[in-house]
């Protein structure tokens, strides 16, 4: 009965709020679930009430306070309530609550932490979004797993995640590619290596242009000639999209992310009427110097909407696909996973939706993040000192790989393995800080098997996985006696359902990272301290604290994208 008074059916009431329902009839005042604090300290108890807030209206001090309710609390659940200098620290009875918590977790499995709090409302991520015959970028590769863990995130709350990945294929660097192809292209080479192929046509178009300036006459008629649907232009301009997508793709398949809609920039060229038709009516277009733009207060720069060649910009075709977004999937949000750098883009454009009356332009949302460093400077993937993001991905995959050799060369499936940790290694790096801190990027340090990696994640489940295999089969269990490591997971266990929910509240994947951080060590030292087969009737429930310890570190690392191997 205490079991089913801890924790509803559907999902678990998490300890804090119990504790709340246990309290109020021994509080002189309402009391509400923020008042409850988690005590750093185990000698502090295991939940505390700090009574400061009630001294006023009581007309007593705090101190007095909380040595009334810890004299009169008495309830099955709480072992032991102290007061002290203010505070009630209550001692969790601790077989009680371990028992609920593990046939909670045990029952729920990987829906253990979900919620349906989202509704089913769609939100809509901007993610990855490369530009084509470009290399993709560690600012992409940021992009696109920072994106990624947001959708798994809201999903898991109960919302629908659309992602879409905006390609950068229309501008008028497609008319200097069509130019310099022409001039100095041939079909071998692209299909060869498509995207350094053209990079280096876009590189000496450059050049070129600086010594003679008729090409870049050239170059604009033939974006002209695209623009207008030019059967040639339009079939080069086809065709380098389609290689560089491949290209992309392959990155897609290591990464394990897939997207729901691909509809880019060029997607939208043909459809930016009825918007600066809009504009206009709203009376929100003004002429500057022969181009049209909006007018923004705030000490902001206009934002350019048409420049006087009749050219449409970056800024209109966001404003043209937020609009068919809306119309498309309704949102409920509408997120931008783009850097810190094009801040001022985002802000422009969510104002200009402002002032065409769009109530909604409130639920769009930039994401932005800060930069991947080398040796303390920006990462490139342009120009000379070509780092191509493959090439990184598969290095790690390769050291990764190595490791296995000396250490598990009998592993099945070592490939599978060595790409999940190499590529989970990668991932998790970037996602263990807040994403607006720009991050040092240093493969050897991310495949660590000790300290805040990937891979000691994903080596703490694969280790519980083993315990778990010598065992065999999971038996029914009791609890009885709690110790301070098995209690130290059991806490942290408890605490995964309130991560997941301030980590969607403030679409912040750091906080599931180091969540599961967390979990790994407390479970490690747990397991180089209590011996988990033993003959003794302890071992059935601590195999079920260890099967527990896997579903959760399983569902964190699939909420960051990243694959838990069973062996490594
Ligand atoms: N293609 C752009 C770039 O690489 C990013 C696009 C971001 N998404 C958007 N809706 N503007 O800089």
């Amino acid at each position: 009965e205490t079991r089913a008074f801890l924790f509803t059916q559907k999902g678990v009431l998490t300890l804090k709020k119990t504790l709340l329902e246990v309290l109020q009839p021994f509080s002189p005042l309402p009391l509400d679930g923020n008042m409850i604090e988690r005590p750093v300290h185990a000698h502090l108890g295991d939940l505390a009430l700090p009574c400061f807030p009630f001294a006023k209206a009581l007309r007593k001090s705090p101190i007095a306070i909380a040595e009334e309710i810890a004299a009169a609390v008495d309830h099955p659940l709480i072992h032991r309530a102290e007061a002290q200098s203010g505070y009630v620290n209550f001692f969790l009875e601790r077989s009680v609550v371990t028992a609920s918590l593990l046939h909670t977790i045990l029952g729920q499995s990987s829906t253990y932490g979900s919620s349906d709090r989202g509704n089913g409302g769609v939100v809509t991520i901007d993610l990855s979004s490369p530009n084509i015959a470009k290399p993709f970028s560690m600012g992409h590769l940021r992009s696109t797993v920072i994106g990624n863990a947001i959708a798994l995130l809201v999903e898991k709350c109960g919302y629908k995640p659309v992602k879409i990945n905006y390609i950068g294929d229309w501008g008028t660097q497609f008319g200097k590619l069509l130019t310099a192809y022409r001039k100095w292209g041939n079909e071998a080479e692209v299909k060869k290596a498509p995207i350094a192929t053209l990079l280096q046509l876009y590189i000496r178009f450059h050049e070129k242009a600086e010594l003679d300036a008729t090409l870049n006459d050239e170059a604009r008629a033939a974006f002209k000639a695209l623009e207008d649907g030019d059967s040639s232009a339009r079939a080069l301009w086809e065709w380098f999209k389609m290689e560089s997508l491949k290209e992309f793709q392959r990155i897609y398949d290591l990464l394990g992310v897939t997207f729901d809609s691909y509809n880019g920039e060029a997607y939208y060229n043909d459809k930016m009427g009825p918007i600066i038709e809009e504009l206009t009516e709203k009376g929100l277009l003004v002429e500057s110097d022969g181009a049209l733009v909006v007018e923004l207060e705030d000490g902001l720069p206009p934002c350019l909407i048409k420049k006087s060649d009749g050219a449409t910009l970056y800024a209109t075709r966001d404003l043209t696909a937020a609009l068919d977004r809306k119309t498309t999937y309704d949102f409920v949000k509408s997120l931008y996973v783009v850097g810190n750098e094009q801040s001022l883009h985002f802000t422009q454009f969510k104002k200009v939706l402002g002032k065409m009356g769009h109530a909604w332009s409130a639920d769009i949302q930039h994401i932005p993040f800060g930069l991947l460093l080398k040796d303390g400077k920006k990462m490139s993937t342009r120009k000379g000192k070509i780092v191509l993001l493959e090439e990184v991905l598969n290095e790690a995959i390769a050291l990764a790989q190595s490791t296995i050799e000396t250490k598990n060369p009998d592993l099945a499936n070592k490939k599978d393995v060595a790409q999940a940790i190499g590529v989970g290694a990668i991932i998790f790096s970037d996602l263990k800080q807040h994403r607006r801190h720009d991050i040092e990027f240093n493969l050897a340090s991310m495949l660590q098997t000790e300290g805040e990696t990937g891979p000691y994640v994903q080596y703490a489940n694969a280790r519980a996985h083993s315990v778990l295999r010598k065992a065999g089969s999971m038996r029914a269990f009791t609890v009885s006696e709690v110790n301070d490591f098995e209690w130290a997971v059991v806490k942290l266990l408890e605490q995964f359902p309130d991560a997941v929910k301030r980590a969607a509240d403030e679409l912040d994947s750091s906080i599931i990272a180091k969540y599961a951080v967390d979990v790994a060590q407390s479970f490690n030292s747990f397991y180089g301290n209590v011996q988990v087969l033993s003959d003794s009737e302890d071992q059935s429930y601590r195999l079920a604290l260890v099967h527990c310890v896997t579903i959760v570190l399983e569902e964190s690392l699939r909420l960051l994208g990243m694959k838990s191997p069973r062996e490594m």
